[in-house]
């Protein structure tokens, strides 16, 4: 894993801003799979002012909640229309946000799992973390080899979620999640964590075991997976002056 440590969190989203603008100027039809959540806001705002072409470029998120309607406000469909997908030149048929409603969830599952290879697979996972080491919606003790499928949330995530709804008996308890699995298929992850909620988090997933007790340590296994901090969420980390020392003095051409 390379991991940045930045000051802030707008400076770590500039670094998130430009590796993906590097990968679609090298490649205008990149699939990307796009997470939700307060984390990647600054990312997807700043992604909107730089004014790229999105014109062939294929998305598809993460997750989204068991029987919320693309237009509630909560729903992941909404979040990413209101933040990102509006204010793009992203073609709709290219969006792929997995359907809350779905009448039949595994045969849906298997069919998202589908489209994912149909369009090549996906070149670059952007992801946050939830405070019990969480990615998309996999749940501590989610099989590491996991697919797209239906999971149920844990207490303390519904509590860390509740916000957003309002109140927690608000929330749904299941969600329709990419696997772990189906993650690690991406050629590169560019997961993001800021603020102090994320330390422990990210110090078990970056220097604990591999374990389904922190499902993002599964990252471990990934051949190119970065993962941009703030300080706050780095304060953690034992080897965070390895770690910075590797970032400054990187040769100009591994930059990015
Ligand atoms: C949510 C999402 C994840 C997100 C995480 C952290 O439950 N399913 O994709 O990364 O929790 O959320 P936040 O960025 O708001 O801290």
């Amino acid at each position: 894993m390379e991991i940045i440590i930045q000051p802030t969190p707008e400076t770590a989203s500039g670094i998130a801003v430009r590796i993906i603008a590097r990968l679609l100027r090298e490649k205008p039809n990149a699939v990307l799979g796009l997470a939700t959540g307060s984390t990647p806001l600054r990312l997807y705002r700043e992604l909107v002012r730089q004014k790229l072409d999105w014109s062939r470029v294929k998305t598809f998120n993460l997750d989204e909640y068991v029987g919320l309607a693309p237009a509630h406000p909560q729903s992941s469909h909404s979040f990413m229309w209101k933040n990102f997908f509006q204010n793009i030149n992203i073609a709709r048929k290219n969006i792929h946000v997995p359907d809350g409603e779905a009448k039949n969830i595994p045969v849906f599952c298997l069919r998202y799992e589908k489209q994912i290879r149909a369009a090549g697979g996906i070149d670059l996972q952007v992801l946050g973390i939830g405070t019990d080491g969480h990615i998309g919606f996999n749940e501590p003790t989610s099989s590491l080899a996991s697919r797209t499928r239906i999971k149920t949330l844990t207490a303390r995530t519904r509590r860390d979620n509740a916000g957003f709804f309002g109140s927690e008996k608000k929330m749904p308890h299941h969600v329709i999640t990419m696997g772990i699995g189906t993650i690690m298929g991406a050629r590169q992850i560019l997961l993001l964590a800021f603020g102090r909620n994320k330390a422990n988090a990210v110090a078990q997933a970056v220097e604990g075991p591999i374990t389904s007790m922190n499902p993002a340590s599964g990252l471990q296994m990934h051949p190119v997976a970065k993962m941009v901090l703030d300080k706050a969420a780095a304060a953690k980390l034992k080897r965070a002056d390895y770690y910075r020392w590797v970032y400054e003095n990187k040769p100009d051409w591994q930059k990015a």
